[in-house]
This record gives structure tokens, sequence and C-alpha cells, in this order.
């Protein structure tokens, strides 16, 4: 089932998120509607609580990269290291797009759909992506990442659009 997904302004987003107890079947059907919410919208990756539900947990699918779907329930990046600058967008901010510097290679702990701890290392794209989406679990959007010069772009083209 394809979920409504919330837009910035909207105080949840600006909300840490509650650690996910236990995995239950409440829990297993958020996380298959959430992948066919982010189908949905063309999303790379999409946090719990972009769909309003305050619990510490996200999807991510780059398979067309090669890589694997991910299911992060919990997760802590416990290592960062390097730096790229990546231009993001979000599915909670249609429209807006801004390059955030962010760590190039992170290590994540959590915890995965069948509740055995992952550790996982990830690069590049990989690492923006999870990064991103574990920022949303702190309340954090790209948005309050982006330096002044590029948060004020970013402000300008959004104000520019009202005015169409
Ligand atoms: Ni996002």
């Amino acid at each position: 089932m394809k979920l409504p997904i919330i837009y910035e302004g909207d105080a949840r987003l600006q909300t840490p998120s509650e650690p996910v107890e236990a995995i239950t079947k409440k829990i297993q059907k958020l996380v298959l509607d959430m992948f066919e919410t982010m189908y949905a919208a063309k999303g790379l990756g999409l946090a719990a609580v972009q769909v309003g539900v305050n619990k510490r947990l996200f999807v991510a699918d780059l398979q067309r990269r090669g890589e694997k779907k991910h299911v992060l329930i919990n997760p802590v990046i416990i290592e960062r290291s390097g730096e790229q600058t990546t231009e993001e967008g979000c599915l909670s901010c249609p429209q807006l797009f801004g390059k955030v510097s962010r760590a190039m290679k992170v290590r994540v702990e959590a915890m995965g759909l069948d509740g055995k701890h992952v550790s996982l290392e990830a690069e590049g794209l990989l690492a923006t992506v999870f990064q991103h989406e574990t920022d949303h679990l702190d309340g954090i959007l790209f948005l309050d990442r982006l330096e002044p010069a590029e948060r004020a772009r970013v402000e300008r083209k959004r104000a520019e659009s009202h005015q169409m």
C-alpha cells in the first residue's frame, strides 16, 4: 500500500524518531509499504518519519547501481572517513536540490528485518544515502546541512518557482 509522504515544514520531520523495540508484523508491513512508496516516488531512500511513523528505520534501493536493497533498523553510523559533495534531493522537499558535503565512506551498524545485527560499509552514493536517511531519524533535513551560500541559492530558486 502506497503511503502519503509528509513534507518539509511538517514538525514531525524535525522530531527525532524512537528506536524500534521489536520486529512486529506491523513493522514488516510498514517496510513493504515504504518500498512501494519509495518506488512510486522514484526515490533512492525513504525514512519511516517521511510517512509519518516516528520509528528509527529506513529503506534504500540503489539496485540500478549494482547495490542491494537495504532495510536498516535502529542504524548507527560508527565510522566516517573522507569527504564528498553530492547534489541531494529529498522526497519530503520536492523540487529542491542542493550540494551537501558528507563523509565518503561510512560504517553503519543496524538490525535487519530478520532481527539480526548487520554491520555494513558504504562508499560514494550509498554512503550519502545512508547519511541522509540516518539524519532523517534525528530530525535533520539535507537543507539543514547546506553551506550558507548554497542554502541561499536554494531558497532563491524556491522563491522564484513560487512566483510563477
Ligand atoms: Ni530525504
